[in-house]
Protein backbone atom coordinates (compact mmCIF):
# COMPACT_ATOMS: atom_id res chain seq x y z
CA UNK A 1 0.00 0.00 0.00
CA UNK A 2 1.07 3.34 -1.07
CA UNK A 3 2.51 5.56 2.02
CA UNK A 4 1.92 9.01 -0.11
CA UNK A 5 -0.77 11.37 1.04
CA UNK A 6 -2.30 14.38 -0.84
CA UNK A 7 -4.01 17.04 1.21
CA UNK A 8 -3.14 15.65 4.96
CA UNK A 9 -2.57 19.31 6.30
CA UNK A 10 -6.50 19.55 5.45
CA UNK A 11 -7.33 16.98 7.91
CA UNK A 12 -8.71 16.81 11.16
CA UNK A 13 -6.49 15.96 13.77
CA UNK A 14 -8.53 12.83 14.50
CA UNK A 15 -8.29 11.93 10.49
CA UNK A 16 -4.55 12.41 10.77
CA UNK A 17 -4.18 9.97 13.09
CA UNK A 18 -6.41 7.61 11.47
CA UNK A 19 -4.22 7.81 8.58
CA UNK A 20 -1.09 7.37 10.46
CA UNK A 21 -2.03 4.13 12.75
CA UNK A 22 -3.87 2.21 9.76
CA UNK A 23 -0.73 2.89 7.44
CA UNK A 24 2.14 2.44 9.95
CA UNK A 25 1.09 1.12 12.39
CA UNK A 26 -1.29 -2.28 11.16
CA UNK A 27 -4.26 -0.51 13.03
CA UNK A 28 -2.80 -1.00 16.32
CA UNK A 29 -5.15 0.57 18.56
CA UNK A 30 -1.80 0.53 21.76
CA UNK A 31 -0.11 3.14 19.01
CA UNK A 32 -3.40 5.71 19.04
CA UNK A 33 -3.00 5.63 22.73
CA UNK A 34 0.23 6.19 22.79
CA UNK A 35 -0.70 9.34 21.30
CA UNK A 36 -3.76 10.12 23.25
CA UNK A 37 -1.63 9.64 26.28
CA UNK A 38 0.31 12.97 26.01
CA UNK A 39 -2.35 15.15 25.04
CA UNK A 40 -3.44 17.69 28.00
CA UNK A 41 -6.70 17.13 29.40
CA UNK A 42 -7.54 20.98 29.65
CA UNK A 43 -8.44 21.20 25.80
CA UNK A 44 -7.73 24.71 25.58
CA UNK A 45 -4.44 24.44 26.14
CA UNK A 46 -4.40 21.29 24.30
CA UNK A 47 -5.54 23.68 21.39
CA UNK A 48 -2.64 26.07 22.20
CA UNK A 49 0.06 23.57 21.80
CA UNK A 50 -1.61 21.93 18.52
CA UNK A 51 -1.87 25.54 16.96
CA UNK A 52 2.22 26.22 17.51
CA UNK A 53 2.83 23.89 14.49
CA UNK A 54 1.22 21.76 11.74
CA UNK A 55 0.11 18.28 11.72
CA UNK A 56 0.31 18.58 15.64
CA UNK A 57 -0.95 14.50 16.35
CA UNK A 58 0.52 14.39 20.47
CA UNK A 59 2.89 16.41 22.61
CA UNK A 60 6.48 15.33 23.24
CA UNK A 61 7.36 15.93 26.98
CA UNK A 62 10.99 16.76 27.87
CA UNK A 63 11.49 17.12 31.87
CA UNK A 64 11.88 20.30 32.70
CA UNK A 65 14.02 20.72 36.34
CA UNK A 66 15.38 24.03 37.76
CA UNK A 67 19.38 24.42 39.22
CA UNK A 68 19.15 26.43 42.32
CA UNK A 69 21.81 28.43 44.06
CA UNK A 70 23.37 30.32 41.58
CA UNK A 71 24.72 34.06 41.86
CA UNK A 72 25.15 36.40 39.05
CA UNK A 73 26.21 39.58 39.61
CA UNK A 74 25.54 39.47 43.03
CA UNK A 75 21.84 38.20 42.57
CA UNK A 76 20.44 34.63 43.21
CA UNK A 77 18.84 32.75 40.73
CA UNK A 78 17.50 29.38 40.58
CA UNK A 79 17.82 28.53 36.30
CA UNK A 80 15.07 26.89 34.97
CA UNK A 81 16.51 24.09 32.44
CA UNK A 82 14.56 21.66 29.88
CA UNK A 83 16.76 18.60 29.32
CA UNK A 84 16.63 14.56 28.90
CA UNK A 85 19.60 13.92 29.85
CA UNK A 86 20.22 12.67 33.23
CA UNK A 87 23.11 14.25 34.87
CA UNK A 88 23.07 17.85 33.21
CA UNK A 89 21.09 19.81 36.43
CA UNK A 90 22.69 17.81 39.14
CA UNK A 91 26.27 18.91 37.74
CA UNK A 92 24.61 22.70 37.25
CA UNK A 93 23.49 23.00 40.58
CA UNK A 94 26.78 21.09 41.76
CA UNK A 95 29.04 23.95 39.98
CA UNK A 96 26.83 26.91 41.18
CA UNK A 97 26.80 25.67 44.96
CA UNK A 98 30.98 25.16 44.23
CA UNK A 99 31.15 28.77 42.86
CA UNK A 100 28.50 30.51 45.07
CA UNK A 101 30.64 29.78 48.17
CA UNK A 102 33.40 31.55 46.02
CA UNK A 103 31.83 34.85 45.32
CA UNK A 104 29.55 33.55 42.58
CA UNK A 105 29.70 34.31 38.99
CA UNK A 106 30.06 37.73 37.20
CA UNK A 107 28.89 37.95 33.35
CA UNK A 108 28.66 41.31 31.51
CA UNK A 109 26.72 41.10 27.97
CA UNK A 110 29.16 42.78 25.40
CA UNK A 111 26.90 43.95 22.23
CA UNK A 112 23.60 42.81 20.73
CA UNK A 113 23.92 43.47 17.51
CA UNK A 114 21.47 41.52 15.47
CA UNK A 115 22.28 40.90 11.56
CA UNK A 116 20.43 40.41 8.30
CA UNK A 117 21.17 40.59 4.76
CA UNK A 118 19.47 41.04 0.92
CA UNK A 119 21.49 39.10 -1.06
CA UNK A 120 21.12 39.85 -4.95
CA UNK A 121 22.87 40.17 -8.29
CA UNK A 122 23.95 43.03 -10.67
CA UNK A 123 25.67 42.75 -13.28
CA UNK A 124 26.98 46.83 -13.80
CA UNK A 125 29.58 49.35 -12.67
CA UNK A 126 29.83 48.48 -9.26
CA UNK A 127 30.84 52.88 -9.01
CA UNK A 128 27.35 52.99 -10.22
CA UNK A 129 25.90 50.77 -7.84
CA UNK A 130 27.39 52.19 -4.47
CA UNK A 131 26.46 56.26 -5.68
CA UNK A 132 23.02 54.81 -6.58
CA UNK A 133 23.05 53.23 -2.40
CA UNK A 134 23.86 56.08 -1.21
CA UNK A 135 21.55 58.24 -2.59
CA UNK A 136 18.30 56.09 -1.82
CA UNK A 137 19.39 55.22 2.35
CA UNK A 138 16.98 57.70 3.61
CA UNK A 139 14.54 55.74 1.08
CA UNK A 140 14.86 52.45 2.69
CA UNK A 141 14.24 54.33 6.51
CA UNK A 142 11.12 55.64 4.96
CA UNK A 143 9.94 52.91 3.43
CA UNK A 144 10.41 50.90 6.36
CA UNK A 145 9.14 53.56 9.12
CA UNK A 146 5.80 51.29 9.48
CA UNK A 147 7.66 48.52 10.79
CA UNK A 148 10.56 49.84 12.69
CA UNK A 149 7.71 52.49 14.40
CA UNK A 150 7.18 50.35 17.48
CA UNK A 151 11.09 49.07 17.87
CA UNK A 152 12.24 52.70 17.44
CA UNK A 153 9.63 53.39 20.51
CA UNK A 154 11.61 50.85 22.37
CA UNK A 155 15.00 52.30 21.43
CA UNK A 156 15.72 49.63 19.17
CA UNK A 157 15.67 49.80 15.22
CA UNK A 158 18.08 49.69 12.29
CA UNK A 159 21.08 51.06 12.96
CA UNK A 160 23.47 50.19 9.78
CA UNK A 161 22.81 49.52 6.44
CA UNK A 162 25.80 48.74 4.09
CA UNK A 163 26.34 47.32 0.62
CA UNK A 164 28.96 45.40 0.15
CA UNK A 165 30.70 44.09 -2.92
CA UNK A 166 30.76 40.40 -2.78
CA UNK A 167 31.93 40.06 -6.57
CA UNK A 168 35.68 38.46 -6.19
CA UNK A 169 33.64 35.66 -4.29
CA UNK A 170 30.19 35.09 -6.63
CA UNK A 171 30.32 36.95 -9.99
CA UNK A 172 27.81 39.73 -9.80
CA UNK A 173 26.39 39.19 -6.16
CA UNK A 174 26.25 42.12 -3.81
CA UNK A 175 24.42 42.18 -0.45
CA UNK A 176 22.64 44.86 2.13
CA UNK A 177 24.20 44.12 4.99
CA UNK A 178 21.99 45.65 8.12
CA UNK A 179 22.55 45.85 11.68
CA UNK A 180 19.68 46.09 13.73
CA UNK A 181 19.22 46.28 17.54
CA UNK A 182 15.89 44.17 18.68
CA UNK A 183 15.89 45.07 22.61
CA UNK A 184 14.33 42.28 24.18
CA UNK A 185 12.86 40.29 21.11
CA UNK A 186 14.87 37.52 19.19
CA UNK A 187 13.41 39.77 16.43
CA UNK A 188 13.59 37.24 13.50
CA UNK A 189 10.44 38.92 12.10
CA UNK A 190 10.52 42.23 12.72
CA UNK A 191 14.54 41.76 10.69
CA UNK A 192 12.82 39.58 7.75
CA UNK A 193 10.32 41.97 7.33
CA UNK A 194 12.75 45.08 7.27
CA UNK A 195 14.67 43.48 4.80
CA UNK A 196 12.07 42.42 2.31
CA UNK A 197 10.67 45.73 2.41
CA UNK A 198 14.60 47.07 1.50
CA UNK A 199 14.45 44.46 -1.19
CA UNK A 200 11.47 46.27 -2.29
CA UNK A 201 12.49 49.67 -2.33
CA UNK A 202 15.86 47.96 -4.27
CA UNK A 203 14.71 47.38 -7.12
CA UNK A 204 11.95 49.72 -7.37
CA UNK A 205 13.80 52.90 -7.33
CA UNK A 206 16.80 50.80 -9.34
CA UNK A 207 14.69 50.79 -11.98
CA UNK A 208 14.15 54.45 -11.97
CA UNK A 209 17.71 55.84 -11.18
CA UNK A 210 19.26 57.79 -13.92
CA UNK A 211 23.08 55.92 -12.37
CA UNK A 212 21.30 52.71 -13.57
CA UNK A 213 19.85 53.56 -16.79
CA UNK A 214 20.70 51.04 -19.38
CA UNK A 215 22.18 48.65 -16.83
CA UNK A 216 20.10 45.27 -16.08
CA UNK A 217 17.95 45.05 -13.34
CA UNK A 218 18.61 43.94 -10.09
CA UNK A 219 18.13 40.40 -9.37
CA UNK A 220 17.09 39.82 -5.66
CA UNK A 221 18.11 36.20 -4.72
CA UNK A 222 16.71 36.35 -1.13
CA UNK A 223 16.46 38.82 2.11
CA UNK A 224 16.80 37.04 5.22
CA UNK A 225 18.35 37.80 9.16
CA UNK A 226 21.96 35.72 9.72
CA UNK A 227 22.18 33.77 12.78
CA UNK A 228 25.50 34.63 13.09
CA UNK A 229 25.69 37.31 15.64
CA UNK A 230 29.24 37.51 16.66
CA UNK A 231 28.27 40.79 17.91
CA UNK A 232 25.71 40.09 20.06
CA UNK A 233 27.99 38.55 22.41
CA UNK A 234 28.21 37.61 26.50
CA UNK A 235 31.10 36.74 28.76
CA UNK A 236 30.32 34.83 31.74
CA UNK A 237 33.62 33.89 34.04
CA UNK A 238 34.53 32.73 37.73
CA UNK A 239 37.25 33.44 39.43
CA UNK A 240 39.21 32.76 42.78
CA UNK A 241 42.92 32.47 44.31
CA UNK A 242 44.24 28.70 43.75
CA UNK A 243 44.02 28.46 47.27
CA UNK A 244 40.59 29.40 47.44
CA UNK A 245 39.93 26.15 44.94
CA UNK A 246 38.15 23.23 46.79
CA UNK A 247 40.59 20.24 47.59
CA UNK A 248 40.24 17.16 44.82
CA UNK A 249 41.34 13.30 44.95
CA UNK A 250 44.51 13.44 44.75
CA UNK A 251 45.40 16.25 43.17
CA UNK A 252 46.61 19.74 44.96
CA UNK A 253 44.39 22.46 44.56
CA UNK A 254 47.23 23.76 42.26
CA UNK A 255 47.88 20.39 40.29
CA UNK A 256 44.42 21.07 40.44
CA UNK A 257 43.80 24.09 38.36
CA UNK A 258 46.83 23.43 36.10
CA UNK A 259 45.17 20.10 34.99
CA UNK A 260 41.73 22.26 34.29
CA UNK A 261 43.87 24.36 32.34
CA UNK A 262 45.12 22.05 29.95
CA UNK A 263 42.29 20.65 29.45
CA UNK A 264 40.84 23.57 28.22
CA UNK A 265 44.08 24.24 25.96
CA UNK A 266 43.34 20.97 24.33
CA UNK A 267 39.84 22.25 23.55
CA UNK A 268 41.55 24.83 21.91
CA UNK A 269 44.16 23.23 19.56
CA UNK A 270 42.17 19.46 18.64
CA UNK A 271 38.78 20.27 17.03
CA UNK A 272 37.82 16.27 18.14
CA UNK A 273 37.77 17.52 21.95
CA UNK A 274 36.57 20.86 21.30
CA UNK A 275 33.59 20.03 19.82
CA UNK A 276 32.96 18.00 22.83
CA UNK A 277 33.91 20.04 24.84
CA UNK A 278 31.17 22.85 23.21
CA UNK A 279 29.19 20.13 23.92
CA UNK A 280 28.86 20.37 26.90
CA UNK A 281 28.52 23.95 27.36
CA UNK A 282 25.32 23.70 25.13
CA UNK A 283 24.00 20.77 27.58
CA UNK A 284 23.77 24.26 29.68
CA UNK A 285 22.73 26.36 26.93
CA UNK A 286 20.37 24.83 25.15
CA UNK A 287 18.60 23.82 28.37
CA UNK A 288 18.00 27.87 29.50
CA UNK A 289 17.63 28.16 25.67
CA UNK A 290 14.05 25.86 25.49
CA UNK A 291 12.89 26.65 29.06
CA UNK A 292 12.74 30.07 28.06
CA UNK A 293 11.13 29.44 24.50
CA UNK A 294 14.08 30.28 22.74
CA UNK A 295 15.50 29.02 18.88
CA UNK A 296 18.34 26.46 20.36
CA UNK A 297 18.92 25.80 16.54
CA UNK A 298 19.53 29.46 15.83
CA UNK A 299 21.57 29.85 19.37
CA UNK A 300 23.73 26.04 18.44
CA UNK A 301 23.94 27.62 14.36
CA UNK A 302 25.51 31.16 15.87
CA UNK A 303 27.37 29.44 18.68
CA UNK A 304 29.65 27.03 16.69
CA UNK A 305 30.28 29.27 13.66
CA UNK A 306 31.48 31.98 16.38
CA UNK A 307 34.11 28.57 17.66
CA UNK A 308 35.05 28.37 14.01
CA UNK A 309 35.97 32.19 13.80
CA UNK A 310 39.57 31.90 13.78
CA UNK A 311 39.21 28.94 10.53
CA UNK A 312 39.57 25.94 13.27
CA UNK A 313 36.95 24.89 15.60
CA UNK A 314 37.97 25.23 18.84
CA UNK A 315 37.10 25.36 22.56
CA UNK A 316 34.33 28.74 23.57
CA UNK A 317 35.91 28.77 27.23
CA UNK A 318 39.52 29.77 28.09
CA UNK A 319 41.03 28.93 31.94
CA UNK A 320 43.86 30.69 32.97
CA UNK A 321 46.13 31.02 36.15
CA UNK A 322 47.66 34.09 36.75
CA UNK A 323 50.36 34.05 39.49
CA UNK A 324 48.13 33.02 42.31
CA UNK A 325 44.41 33.83 40.35
CA UNK A 326 42.32 30.67 38.67
CA UNK A 327 39.70 31.95 35.87
CA UNK A 328 37.72 30.44 33.64
CA UNK A 329 35.74 32.22 31.20
CA UNK A 330 32.82 31.96 28.38
CA UNK A 331 32.35 33.64 25.55
CA UNK A 332 29.18 33.55 23.45
CA UNK A 333 26.94 34.90 20.28
CA UNK A 334 23.36 34.53 21.65
CA UNK A 335 20.35 35.99 19.95
CA UNK A 336 17.39 35.66 22.17
CA UNK A 337 14.14 37.51 23.52
CA UNK A 338 12.22 37.68 26.39
CA UNK A 339 9.31 39.01 23.92
CA UNK A 340 7.54 37.67 21.47
CA UNK A 341 7.25 34.33 19.77
CA UNK A 342 6.39 31.34 22.28
CA UNK A 343 7.38 33.61 25.60
CA UNK A 344 4.28 34.99 26.03
CA UNK A 345 2.02 32.00 24.40
CA UNK A 346 3.82 28.21 26.33
CA UNK A 347 2.49 28.50 29.95
CA UNK A 348 5.82 26.73 31.08
CA UNK A 349 8.11 29.20 29.56
CA UNK A 350 6.26 32.04 31.28
CA UNK A 351 6.62 29.85 34.40
CA UNK A 352 10.25 30.12 34.30
CA UNK A 353 10.14 33.37 32.82
CA UNK A 354 8.71 34.07 36.40
CA UNK A 355 10.75 32.03 37.91
CA UNK A 356 13.98 34.48 36.30
CA UNK A 357 12.15 37.64 37.76
CA UNK A 358 11.33 38.66 33.86
CA UNK A 359 14.28 39.36 32.73
CA UNK A 360 15.46 41.75 30.03
CA UNK A 361 17.31 39.90 27.05
CA UNK A 362 20.55 41.32 27.78
CA UNK A 363 19.75 39.77 31.55
CA UNK A 364 18.65 36.21 30.36
CA UNK A 365 21.78 36.52 27.74
CA UNK A 366 23.84 36.47 30.63
CA UNK A 367 22.33 33.97 32.79
CA UNK A 368 22.30 31.57 29.57
CA UNK A 369 26.18 31.89 29.56
CA UNK A 370 26.63 31.02 33.35
CA UNK A 371 24.30 27.99 32.80
CA UNK A 372 26.66 26.87 29.97
CA UNK A 373 29.94 27.92 31.98
CA UNK A 374 28.63 26.36 34.94
CA UNK A 375 28.30 23.08 32.85
CA UNK A 376 31.36 23.32 31.35
CA UNK A 377 33.36 23.33 34.87
CA UNK A 378 31.13 20.35 36.00
CA UNK A 379 31.96 18.53 32.84
CA UNK A 380 35.96 19.43 33.51
CA UNK A 381 36.06 18.91 36.85
CA UNK A 382 34.71 15.26 36.65
CA UNK A 383 37.10 14.52 33.87
CA UNK A 384 40.28 15.55 35.31
CA UNK A 385 39.72 14.33 38.44
CA UNK A 386 37.49 10.90 39.03
CA UNK A 387 36.48 10.47 34.93
CA UNK A 388 33.10 11.53 33.55
CA UNK A 389 31.57 7.68 34.05
CA UNK A 390 30.86 8.01 38.11
CA UNK A 391 28.88 10.76 38.27
CA UNK A 392 26.86 10.11 35.22
CA UNK A 393 26.40 6.53 35.82
CA UNK A 394 24.91 7.65 39.39
CA UNK A 395 22.51 10.14 37.71
CA UNK A 396 21.71 7.38 34.96
CA UNK A 397 20.80 4.86 37.72
CA UNK A 398 16.94 5.53 37.49
CA UNK A 399 16.78 5.42 33.66
CA UNK A 400 18.33 2.20 33.76
CA UNK A 401 16.04 1.26 37.05
CA UNK A 402 13.12 2.07 35.12
CA UNK A 403 14.42 0.22 31.70
CA UNK A 404 14.60 -2.84 33.68
CA UNK A 405 10.87 -2.19 35.25
CA UNK A 406 12.22 -1.91 39.08
CA UNK A 407 9.48 -1.49 41.25
CA UNK A 408 9.70 1.83 44.13
CA UNK A 409 11.12 -0.74 46.55
CA UNK A 410 13.57 -1.90 44.73
CA UNK A 411 14.60 1.57 43.30
CA UNK A 412 14.71 2.72 46.92
CA UNK A 413 17.26 0.00 47.42
CA UNK A 414 18.95 0.18 44.67
CA UNK A 415 19.70 3.91 44.93
CA UNK A 416 21.07 3.14 48.28
CA UNK A 417 23.30 0.19 47.28
CA UNK A 418 24.66 2.12 44.57
CA UNK A 419 26.25 5.01 46.47
CA UNK A 420 28.99 3.23 47.39
CA UNK A 421 29.48 0.66 44.44
CA UNK A 422 29.69 1.97 40.47
CA UNK A 423 27.05 1.64 38.13
CA UNK A 424 26.72 -0.37 35.21
CA UNK A 425 23.84 -1.81 33.37
CA UNK A 426 25.06 -5.49 34.26
CA UNK A 427 25.53 -4.10 37.75
CA UNK A 428 22.04 -3.10 38.47
CA UNK A 429 20.26 -5.93 36.70
CA UNK A 430 22.57 -8.33 38.98
CA UNK A 431 21.55 -6.39 42.31
CA UNK A 432 18.04 -6.63 40.71
CA UNK A 433 17.98 -10.74 40.67
CA UNK A 434 20.06 -10.77 43.70
CA UNK A 435 16.99 -8.75 45.77
CA UNK A 436 14.26 -10.67 43.77
CA UNK A 437 15.71 -13.65 44.50
C1 LIG B 1 28.24 14.95 27.97
O1 LIG B 1 26.92 15.29 27.66
C2 LIG B 1 29.12 16.16 27.95
C3 LIG B 1 30.61 15.91 28.17
O2 LIG B 1 31.09 14.95 27.22
C4 LIG B 1 31.31 17.23 28.00
C5 LIG B 1 32.82 17.16 27.99
O3 LIG B 1 33.38 16.11 27.63
O4 LIG B 1 33.43 18.19 28.33
C6 LIG B 1 30.87 15.31 29.53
Amino acid sequence: MSKNIAGFSRKTKEEKIEWLITTYFGGNKDAKQTLVSYWNSDDKLQQLHDEFIENTVSNFYLPLGVAPNFIINEKEYTIPMVIEESSVIAAAAKAAKYWGARGGFRATVLGQEKIGQVHFMYTGAPEKLFSFFNSIEAQFHQDSASITKNMNARGGGISSLTLVDKTLELDNYYQIHVCFNTIDSMGANFINSCLEQFAKTLVREAAIHADLKGEEPIEIVMSILSNYVPNCLVRAEVRCTIDDLEPEEGLTKREFAEKFVRAVEIARIEPHRAVTHNKGIMNGIDAVVLATGNDFRAVEAGIHAYASRSGQYRSLSTATITEDEFCFALEIPLAVGTVGGLTNLHPLVKWSMQLLGNPKASELMELIAVAGLAQNFGALRSLVTSGIQKGHMKMHLLNILNQLNADATQKEAAVEHFKTTPVSFSAVTEFLKATNA
